[in-house]
C-alpha cells in the first residue's frame, strides 16, 4: 500500500469506475431526473473494484448482475441461521471456530474465493500474465519471498530456488478479509457521503468546485495526484467516517491488568475489549454538534484528534487508511 503501488493500481480502479459513470449516463438522459438507490450502486462499484483489483476478474456488475463474485458476495451476506451463529461464535468464541471445521461445518463462500484465487493463479502462472493488483503482489510475495520495492516490477515470476513460503490458502484468505474488510466500508462510506451532501447544497457546490479545480490543475485528467488536490473532498470523507465510522467498534485484548483510574476497577489481563468507535466519534465532549456533518470541522480544528479513529490505531490500524 505504497503511493508507487497505488499509484501503480489507480489504472485498474478507474476503468471500474468508467463502467459506473457509463451505466448512470445510459440510465439518465441529459436533464433527466430519475432516483437512485445509491448503496447499491455504490456497491456495486465496490465489488467490481475488489473483483478487479484483488481477485483479477474484469467483470461489470452493472450489466451482469448474475456473475461469479457477486454469487460469492451474496452467499458471504447471506442472513441465515446458522451464519449468524457462526459470525458471532467467530467474534465472541473464536476457539468454537476449530471444533466447527472438525465437526465438517464448512463455509461455502470462502471455498468459492479458494477456487477462483487457484484458478486465476494457474493461469497467470501458465500464460506469463503480470497485471497490476493485489492479486499480482500476492503472488510476487508466494514466488518471490518479498513484494519488489521497484513500483514498475510486478513480476511474479519465480526464481530457481523457488521455495514458496506463501501456499495459495494464505493469499485466498488474505484477499477474503481484503473483501470482508473492504467491501461494506467502501460502499457505505461513499453512499453517505453522498447523502450528506444531497441534503447540503453549499458543501454540494463547493465539493463539486474542488473535484473541477484541480482536474484543471492535472490538464482534466483524472490521475491519482489530482486526487490529492482535492481537499475538501477529503474532508467530506472524513466528516463522513467521522459521524458513520465504517466499523462501528474496534477490538483489543488486555495484555496487562490495567487499574482504571478513579475507580476500584481492575481490567484483568487476557480480558476481551471492545471500544465502541460509534459511541466516541458522536460524543459532544469530543466533536461538538456530533450529529452535524460540517467537514470544516477538521480545519477550524473543532474537535478532539485522540477520540478521532476512523481506521483504528497502532499496529492493527487499517491497511486502505491511505
Ligand atoms: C472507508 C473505508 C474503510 C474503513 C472506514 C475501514 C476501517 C477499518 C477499521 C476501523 C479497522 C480496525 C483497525 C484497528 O483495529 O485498529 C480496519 C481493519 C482492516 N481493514 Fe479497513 N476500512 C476501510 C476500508 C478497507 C479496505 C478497502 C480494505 C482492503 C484493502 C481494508 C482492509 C483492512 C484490513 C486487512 C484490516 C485488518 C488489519 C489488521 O488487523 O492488521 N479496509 N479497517
Amino acid at each position: 500500500f505504497t503511493s508507487g503501488k497505488l499509484k501503480g493500481m489507480f489504472g485498474t480502479v478507474e476503468i471500474v469506475a468508467d463502467k459506473m459513470v457509463n451505466y448512470l449516463n445510459e440510465q439518465l438522459a441529459e436533464g433527466d431526473v430519475k432516483e437512485f438507490e445509491m448503496k447499491h450502486v455504490m456497491g456495486t462499484y465496490a465489488i467490481d473494484v475488489i473483483a478487479s483489483l484483488f481477485f483479477g476478474l474484469e467483470i461489470n456488475s452493472f450489466l451482469e448482475p448474475n456473475n461469479e463474485i457477486l454469487n460469492v458476495s451474496r452467499k458471504v451476506n447471506e442472513p441465515t441461521f446458522g451464519s449468524v451463529v457462526r459470525g458471532t461464535c467467530q467474534f465472541l468464541y473464536p476457539s468454537l471456530e476449530k471444533l466447527f471445521i472438525r465437526m465438517g461445518w464448512r463455509e461455502q463462500a470462502p471455498n468459492m474465493m479458494r477456487q477462483i484465487v487457484q484458478r486465476t493463479i494457474k493461469m497467470r502462472e501458465e500464460q506469463n500474465i503480470s497485471r497490476k493488483d493485489m492479486l499480482q503482489l500476492l503472488m510476487q510475495l508466494r514466488n518471490k519471498g518479498e513484494i519488489s520495492a521497484d513500483d514498475n516490477d510486478w513480476s511474479a515470476k519465480a526464481g530457481n530456488d523457488a521455495s514458496k513460503p506463501m501456499s495459495i490458502e494464505t493469499i485466498a484468505s488474505n484477499l477474503f478479509l481484503f473483501y470482508v474488510a473492504g467491501f461494506e466500508t467502501t460502499a457505505s462510506g461513499i453512499s453517505f457521503t453522498a447523502f450528506e451532501l444531497a441534503q447540503q447544497p453549499a458543501a454540494l457546490e463547493k465539493v463539486q468546485r474542488d473535484v473541477k479545480q484541480a482536474l484543471e490543475k492535472h490538464d482534466n485528467k483524472f490521475t491519482y495526484e489530482a486526487i490529492q488536490d482535492m481537499k475538501y473532498l477529503e474532508l467530506c470523507l472524513m466528516e463522513t467516517t467521522r459521524k458513520y465510522p465504517g466499523l462501528p467498534i474496534l477490538n483489543r485484548q488486555c495484555t496487562r491488568d490495567y487499574p482504571l483510574p478513579d475507580s476500584n476497577l481492575v481490567i484483568k489481563e487476557g480480558t476481551p475489549i471492545i471500544i465502541s468507535l460509534f459511541g466516541l466519534h458522536r460524543d459532544a465532549n469530543y466533536f461538538p454538534d456530533p450529529m452535524l456533518w460540517q467537514p470544516e470541522r477538521f480545519v477550524n480544528q473543532n474537535y478532539d484528534p485522540v477520540a478521532y479513529m476512523p481506521f483504528g490505531a497502532g499496529p492493527r490500524h487499517c491497511i486502505a487508511q491511505r
